[in-house]
């Protein structure tokens, strides 16, 4: 960044008789990090010129050197050749000053009809789009490595959870089609705030519009946009559209990190369900045997500065009077962020799943301790028309029998099930076998490999 001694010209110099203070040129500007607003902004200018001209509002030669002039600073910018300047305060400052610097008097004529306002605006529903679009894209791809694995083990059977107690025996396919769901309908909420992204504030300027006569749906569909907005206060006021990417990215994280939470816990000695790749896990400086989790506990902790972007977004856009404050301009930096947080985790994660290794023999065995079939009991029951509470109760006292006189339920004999039901036959034996039980649960989104399967073709068809 560079911070001329020679005083760079602003272009809202003309009321002022004192040169702005060092200190507040510091504490206002914002293009230390709005530059990476800069191509969008070039983009919006360049069909803001070609409208001005269009409408007669500028002549063709003038727009033609904008237009050029623009697409020589992108250049530069691209190349790393140009430098931003702190005085200029804001990525529009510094690209319109250095266009004036370049063509001269056909550049003083580009910000007619728009004020920083409703360019900034513009600015940010544009990079916002790009973004949301591109994190749609990688929701998707990490689906596919969910399905991928689900198929792949599509018969290991594992220990399902409440309250972090083991349950029912589930199918591990069943397990992560489950976050597979949940991410699917993250991927939703993004396309669907893209709706509201994607309309067009340009031509809003300040906040009251223009005596100009300015064609916005021109710019509209230059710059790809689905609507143009249809109040211009709203237009250069609000930034829920920034609050509700933070908020689906904020759900999103959510899940992530629970889903890091599982594979932390699952690679620990205790229950040994996975081995995480040493390519995706970190050492101990002491501890030469430490094989540790760190990327899903960062997975797990980026989550909370995630949430922290929303509620501070939520916080600075609360008590503002319309239309545009200064304020506004701290929605960059949280936004920022939170999508280097999560096209960073998202880009980590599948590759992490699809070099995890699933340890389906523990998983199998964890499956069939603690009694896990009991429910399958009381459903036997109920198939032989036995009530569900009283196969409850039966089978309630089955489980306290096994656990006072040290046996399973595979080891219980026949005779001694019989004396708690005259309904019970040998062919209870096969029915709590977990991959039995797993099998049973036939129902619509239940855990059988049939419906597990369906599960998997129905989202493959959603997303492709
Ligand atoms: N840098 C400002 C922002 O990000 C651009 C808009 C400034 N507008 C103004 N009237 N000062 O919000």
């Amino acid at each position: 960044m560079k911070n001329n001694k020679k005083a760079a010209k602003k272009p809202w110099g003309g009321r002022f008789k004192e040169k702005t203070a060092g200190s507040v040129e510091k504490y206002t500007e914002s293009v230390s990090f709005d530059q990476r607003l800069w191509k969008h902004d070039i983009e919006g200018s360049t069909a803001h010129a070609k409208m001005l001209a269009k409408q007669g509002i500028i002549s063709k030669a003038d727009a033609e050197k904008i237009v050029n002039g623009l697409q020589e600073i992108g250049r530069e910018i691209d190349e790393g050749r140009f430098s931003f300047s702190e005085e200029l305060e804001d990525v529009h400052m510094n690209i319109e000053a250095a266009l004036i610097k370049r063509i001269g008097s056909a550049g003083a004529r580009l910000h007619t009809a728009r004020s920083r306002n409703d360019q900034v605006a513009l600015d940010m529903r544009l990079y916002l789009r790009a973004e949301t679009e591109r994190i749609g894209g990688l929701i998707k791809s990490l689906e596919l490595v969910l399905m991928d694995i689900a198929e792949k083990n599509i018969s290991v059977v594992m220990p399902g959870y409440t309250h972090m107690q083991r349950a029912q025996p589930v199918l591990l396919a069943h397990h992560l089609m489950a976050y597979a769901q949940m991410l699917d309908r993250d991927r939703l909420r993004f396309a669907d705030a893209l709706k509201r992204i994607n309309v067009l504030p340009l031509g809003s300027c300040a906040l009251a519009g223009t005596s100009l006569p300015i064609d916005r749906a021109y710019v509209a569909e230059l710059l790809g946009f689905e609507n143009v907005s249809e109040n211009s206060i709203d237009s250069v006021s609000d930034r829920d559209f920034v609050i509700e990417f933070l908020s689906a990215a904020a759900i999103l994280m959510m899940h992530i990190s629970r889903l890091a939470e599982e594979l932390v816990l699952w690679s620990s000695e205790e229950f040994s369900f996975i081995a995480l790749s040493d390519a995706f896990t970190t050492g101990s400086s002491i501890m030469p045997q430490k094989k540790n989790p760190d990327v899903c506990e960062l997975m797990r902790g980026k989550t909370g500065r995630v949430y922290g972007n929303l509620v501070s977004m939520l916080t600075v856009m609360k008590g503002l009077p319309l239309a545009y404050n200064r304020d506004m301009q701290e929605d960059k930096e949280p936004l920022f962020d939170t999508v280097d947080t999560l096209r960073a985790t998202l880009k980590i994660l599948p590759e992490m799943l699809q070099k995890t290794e699933f340890n389906t023999l523990e998983m199998a065995a964890s499956a069939d301790a603690a009694f896990s079939t009991a429910t399958d009991i009381a459903e036997y029951l109920v198939q032989k028309g036995v009530a569900f509470r009283s196969a409850h109760e039966i089978t309630g006292k089955i489980v306290r029998h096994c656990i006072d006189k040290g046996k399973t339920l595979h080891s219980l004999a026949i005779a001694d099930y019989a004396a708690f039901s005259k309904h019970i036959g040998k062919d209870i034996y096969d029915r709590i076998k977990p991959a039995a039980s797993v099998a049973a649960k036939a129902s619509y989104g239940g855990t059988s490999a049939a419906s597990v399967k369906e599960q998997i073709s129905r989202l493959r068809k959603k997303i492709i």
